[in-house]
């Protein structure tokens, strides 16, 4: 069992220390959780209006003082965080969510569905799929649009992943009505932390949620307030994958016969 914890707030486009100040400060408020999650570009905001913004706000993690933070705070109270990061990597700019723990910079997922203008920004993540065992539960990364493309969150749950970090800004509420299938369907947690408040003709939905393997919302902020959410969660309940006594999620699959052209 560990209490995992969700920062949802509005962060300010383009002031990256404004930012970094704030979340230090909500920071200070979760030292009792084993697992912290923050939304999607928690950092930098995310409606930038041109590429020369988005590329002035990137970093690479291992120079950025955002994640130094970060990691210091993972150090003081012996904790993991996951947070969304504008990641410059060479000329290419990633839409990626990082994993830190008290050891440092353990992981690094680059979101593969891009929404809308990200497409402008971004290039898509591409492999990086992984698993992450931080001893208090086995982990994998999605972000935001993500929800919309089941597969990638089926390989994490194959591949081990017992809870699925989800940083999002999102701006419709079709999340929150395919969250609960895939929950469902993979039978892991999801940890859905999303931000508040506008950029420009954007207006982001909060409601930043923990589902647990029966596909339920456990906990669930509001949709317009910086709110940190609590939750004890044990892990492997999600190690159990049968549905009925005699229907197991992973080994009643029939992948063979998901073909069109069988009848
Ligand atoms: C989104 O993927 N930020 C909607």
């Amino acid at each position: 069992m560990f209490k995992a914890a969700i920062i949802q707030f509005m962060p300010i486009l383009g002031d990256i220390e404004k930012n970094i100040r704030f979340i230090s400060k909500q920071l200070l408020e979760t030292t009792d959780a084993g697992l912290v999650v923050l939304p999607e570009l928690a950092s930098t905001g995310y409606n930038f209006t041109n590429i020369e913004m988005a590329r002035n706000l990137a970093e690479v993690p291992e120079k950025s003082a955002y994640v130094q933070m970060l990691h210091k705070a993972a150090v003081t109270n012996n904790q993991y965080i996951v947070t969304g990061f504008n990641e410059q990597c060479g000329d290419e700019l990633f839409n990626s969510s990082l994993l830190i723990g008290p050891e440092g910079l353990l992981g690094t997922y680059r979101k593969m569905h891009l929404f809308m203008n990200e497409k402008k920004f971004f290039k898509p993540g591409e492999g990086g799929l992984n698993m992450y065992d931080i001893g208090i539960c086995k982990l994998g990364m999605q972000i935001c649009f993500d929800y919309l493309f089941p597969e990638p969150w089926r390989i994490l749950a194959q591949k081990g992943a017992e809870v699925i970090i989800h940083p999002s800004n999102l701006l419709t509420h079709n999340a929150a009505k395919a969250l609960p299938g895939i929950a469902l369907m993979n039978k892991v947690f999801i940890v859905t932390a999303n931000r508040i408040g506008t950029e420009e003709e954007l207006a982001f939905n909060g409601n930043s949620m923990i589902l647990n393997p029966s596909g339920d919302v456990l906990i669930k902020a509001s949709s317009d307030r910086n709110e940190i959410l609590k939750l004890d969660v044990d892990p492997t309940l999600a190690q159990d994958k049968m549905i009925t006594s005699m229907n197991h999620v992973f080994d009643d699959r029939r992948p063979e016969q998901y073909t069109a052209d069988n009848c």
